[in-house]
């Protein structure tokens, strides 16, 4: 029910959504499938004012619709249009269908594109899963199933399904892709404002920016941690990573994190990013103790470079950082990476 609030107080005023036309809503499903909304606003105007029924549309040539369809791409969209006219002029009596079972026989007609006019133009309770409803659903369960993978297509139909208003389908189906448009975007997400904050998991978990999961351009990121260990004495710097990133509340050394190699960079360089001018005086030798160590995680590579600096005195790097004696190291929650690090740099410590 809050969703269905959120939407009618949010909804964007679109001329396809003030009918029950269900020509006229597959007209626009069908452009949307080809543009965004305000390029497809002037299409669809264009199309329901030459022709307003699906008869009128029926008795156009290939010719004029393609020219009307031009700058869209993908001209079989078009040539589908028409022939879905005749379709219905055909089969149907020129009565546009409502119906799913009959809306997807037409040409150029797919399960979204039946669901969605089904449900707007005569409210049938058949759930509608595109790419907005498979990024609300995957954020609001925490799915890791890609979306692309053959399990993915039927567990979020499923979900999809289950979680439609019955009382509502219509409203429903088009609340959650407003959503997934408007509030639930792809990147940065405006949570603050979303009717199923309270509900969402990959909020709680953290894994926003991970879902939806695709299998098919499964990209691997590549990043660069440069751990600097401050010793002194037997203590050194550690730093417990935050939330929406890898090893999350993990502890590590002072990482000053590069998106490129740091071949440009001395440690000196590195360094002074967290020291002041004068702390780096107090450095009395470096040692490397790793270097370009690569370390696989499921879809991102780390670079891992590791230099021990000997301090002749105490320094304090700016960040969010602890101080601890290398006995009270021992017992932190650490990655497997840091793990391996420290077997390469226990000697120093422990002579
Ligand atoms: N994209 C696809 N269908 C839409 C609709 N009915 N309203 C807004 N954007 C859409
Ligand atoms: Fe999407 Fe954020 Fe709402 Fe979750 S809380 S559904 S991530 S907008």
């Amino acid at each position: 029910m809050r969703l269905l609030e959120w939407y009618e107080n949010n909804r964007r005023q679109l001329p396809w959504r003030d009918t029950k036309d269900p020509y006229r809503i597959w007209l626009s499903e069908i452009i949307l499938q080809q543009t965004r909304v305000i390029q497809g606003l002037d299409y669809y105007l264009r199309f329901v004012k030459r022709w307003p029924s699906v008869r009128a549309l029926a008795s156009a040539s290939e010719d004029e619709v393609l020219k009307e369809w031009q700058g869209l791409g993908y001209y079989s969209r078009a040539r589908n249009l028409l022939k879905a006219a005749h379709q219905v002029m055909e089969q149907f009596g020129g009565q546009f269908p409502t119906k799913y079972r009959d809306l997807i026989i037409l040409n150029g007609v797919g399960p979204y594109t039946a669901a969605a006019i089904a449900s707007f133009s005569s409210n049938e309770a058949v759930a509608v899963v595109d790419g907005n409803v498979y990024r609300v659903l995957s954020r609001l369960y925490d799915l890791e199933t890609p979306i692309d993978s053959s399990e993915g297509q039927k567990l979020f139909s499923r979900l999809a399904s289950e979680m439609l208003d019955p009382r509502e389908p219509g409203l429903h189906n088009q609340a959650v892709m407003e959503l997934g448009a408007l509030v639930c975007t792809p990147a940065s997400p405006h949570c603050g404002e979303c009717p199923l904050q309270e509900k969402c998991l990959a909020k709680a978990q953290g894994t926003i920016s991970s879902r939806p999961v695709k299998q098919g351009k499964v990209k691997v990121r590549n990043r660069w941690f440069n751990y600097l260990i401050f010793k002194f004495n037997d203590t050194l710097w550690v730093h417990q990573r935050g939330q929406g990133d890898i090893w999350q509340g993990l502890w590590e050394y002072v990482n000053v994190e590069r998106e490129s190699p740091i071949k440009g960079e001395s440690v000196m360089d590195l360094a002074l990013s967290v020291l002041s001018h004068e702390e780096w005086e107090v450095v009395e030798s470096v040692v490397p103790v790793v270097e370009d160590r690569h370390h696989q995680l499921t879809h991102q590579l780390l670079h891992i470079n590791c230099f021990l600096l000997n301090l002749s005195q105490e320094v304090h790097p700016k960040g969010q950082y602890e101080q601890i004696s290398w006995n009270n190291w021992a017992e932190k929650a650490i990655p497997k990476a840091i793990f391996d690090l420290n077997s390469k740099i226990y000697p120093f410590f422990v002579p």
